[in-house]
């Protein structure tokens, strides 16, 4: 599989131009902490949703947030993108740029992608400082996931009709040590948010909060 440090095609006539305004004066601004919050979980798992759900909290509370969605990343900057695990690769080495850009710039950036496979994720991870990545696994059985089957996914890759489904025909290893983990077979979504904005508060990414 292509890892996702391995692709390095930099030239070495390329220097780092350096700028007076960095993360620290972009963030007086911003008067937040920006941060990563990374869903990953199986297809119809509940990544979407609660991160949509918790973006519409943040937002109402006054925190400059984006939502990286795969769904909707694949519709542009990656649409050249399939599901192979060089493409899957791929994807994750962009968005965890772009996620990167995203936290430069002082925003809470809230990325919502399958992300199968553990070295990617924790090549993604190491992009970051350690308080500015926060793991939300979204753990929903296959089987209940199969009976959501929200776009119909499921049925399709049972009948041979799309190859390589996550949970299907292709692997989703289950992180281990995620900062935060969402059963949402036993849990509301108004309960995740607020889960996940408890430990955004205590973390000090944001100040205050009441549901
Ligand atoms: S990832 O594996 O590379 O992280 P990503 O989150 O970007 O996946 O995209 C997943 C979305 O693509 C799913 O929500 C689903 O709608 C769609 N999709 C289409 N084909 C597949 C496939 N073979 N495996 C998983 N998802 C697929």
């Amino acid at each position: 599989m292509t890892g996702i440090n391995q692709i390095n095609t930099k030239s070495a006539d390329i220097v780092w131009q350096k700028t007076d305004i960095g993360k620290a004066e972009r963030c007086i601004v911003k008067n937040h902490k920006p941060c990563v919050i990374w869903f990953t979980g199986l297809n119809c798992s509940g990544k979407s949703t609660i991160a949509n759900a918790l973006e519409l909290w943040l937002n109402k509370l006054n925190y400059h947030t984006y939502l990286l969605d795969g769904d909707n990343i694949r519709h542009g900057l990656n649409k050249d993108l399939g599901f192979s695990p060089e493409d899957r690769a791929e994807n994750m080495r962009r968005v965890g740029e772009v996620a990167k850009l995203f936290v430069d710039a002082g925003i809470i950036t809230l990325c919502a992608f399958i992300s199968p496979f553990k070295d990617t994720r924790k090549a993604i991870r190491n992009l970051f400082e350690k308080e500015e990545f926060i793991e939300v696994y979204v753990d929903t059985p296959l089987e209940v996931c199969k009976q959501r089957d929200v776009k119909g996914h499921y049925k399709k890759a049972l009948l041979g009709e799309i190859k390589g489904f996550t949970g299907i025909d292709s692997p989703y290893e289950p992180p281990e040590n995620s900062e935060i983990v969402i059963k949402t077979a036993e849990c509301r979504i108004d309960k995740a948010v607020d889960k996940i904005l408890t430990y955004l508060k205590e973390r000090e990414v944001i100040n205050n909060f009441t549901l």
